[in-house]
């Protein structure tokens, strides 16, 4: 038998930083968004552990790890001991999601392989039992099992469903080349020695994402990373400036970057941004939110005798 899950891609609507932890994890207030673009996966029982990858025209996927490297395979591990199982799994990752673009399509993934082989063995492990495997997997796993729009706090794994009454519209500009997200919280570091241990809360944004109104949550939208991400890529800069010259309501990094998303004020005006910026920019996408976290999809699922 064969599943597929498909989980979608997330952008932090409001992202503040506090000083290092003694972990070296920094803490975070964030919002989460998961957006309408997905990578697929398909678990199918296997005599031995292995992920393979293949992508969209424009996701280039040449470094993804195959096999035991890749994040799929440390999540079916993770549940298969969790349950005091043997059984292995072959994973099969379509990604359209951007690679290391901040977007965290990895945990994407991870949290798809979760969902997809507590399916296919029948465990029924508790949401709060996933959410913790998720959580030892990487900061933003256990959103992306959440998926909608979600505040993330501790080290961004703590997750909780916040109110979103509208339906956003983006134009996201992945890199075509990677920043790494330990790299950019490095280079904050060095920016903001004297930063406050706790990190700013996000209260401008619930009153926004109450209202619906795309006005309201462009004057909401924070991130604390963009500044070192704008240091360390500063055409990254000169992008958000055209995005907001060619229509968009706001533009801003996302994440630790290097994608850069733009709200517009609905789905025509995102196509209009999206012409504009695809003169210079050779891969560039539209996408609405909220949509739904990791979920089985009706028609992946297949059994042969
Ligand atoms: O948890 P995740 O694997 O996504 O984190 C990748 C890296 O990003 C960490 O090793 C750390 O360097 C940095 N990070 C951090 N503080 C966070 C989340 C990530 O410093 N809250």
């Amino acid at each position: 038998m064969s599943l597929t899950v498909r989980a979608p891609a997330k952008i932090n609507l409001h992202l503040s930083v506090g000083s290092p932890r003694p972990d070296g994890f920094h803490p975070l207030v964030t919002v989460y968004h998961a957006v309408s673009l997905y990578d697929d996966v398909t678990a199918s029982d296997a005599s031995a552990w292995s992920a393979t990858t293949t992508g969209a025209d424009d996701v280039q996927v040449d470094g993804v790890p195959e096999g035991e490297d890749n994040i799929v395979v440390r999540a079916g591990r993770l549940l298969a001991q969790r349950h005091g199982l043997s059984r292995r799994a072959a994973v099969q990752t379509y990604k359209s999601i951007p690679v290391a673009g901040g977007m965290a399509g990895g945990s994407a993934d991870a949290a798809a392989v979760l969902v997809a082989l507590d399916r296919l063995w029948d465990v029924r492990t508790p949401d709060d039992q996933l959410l913790a495997l998720a959580s030892r997997l990487g900061s933003d796993v256990p959103f992306a099992l959440l998926g909608g729009t979600a505040l993330g706090t501790g080290r961004g794994e703590i997750v909780e469903p916040w109110e979103d009454n509208g339906s956003w519209w983006w134009v996201v500009v992945p890199s075509t080349q990677g920043l790494s997200t330990p790299e950019v919280y490095r280079h904050w570091d060095t920016l903001f020695p004297d930063a406050p241990a706790q990190p700013a809360p996000a209260h401008r944004l619930v009153g926004a994402l109450k209202t619906g109104e795309p006005l309201r949550l462009a004057a909401a939208l924070h991130n604390d990373l963009q500044v070192a991400a704008v240091d360390l890529r500063p055409e990254l800069g000169v992008l958000i400036e055209r995005g907001e010259a060619a229509g968009a309501l706001r533009g801003m990094v996302s994440g630790s970057g290097p994608t850069c998303v733009f709200l517009c004020a609905g789905r025509d005006e995102a196509s209009e941004v999206a012409s504009v910026l695809s003169e210079e920019h050779a891969v560039v996408l539209a996408a609405h939110g909220p949509v739904a976290g990791a979920h089985v999809l009706p028609d992946g699922i297949e059994t042969t005798e």
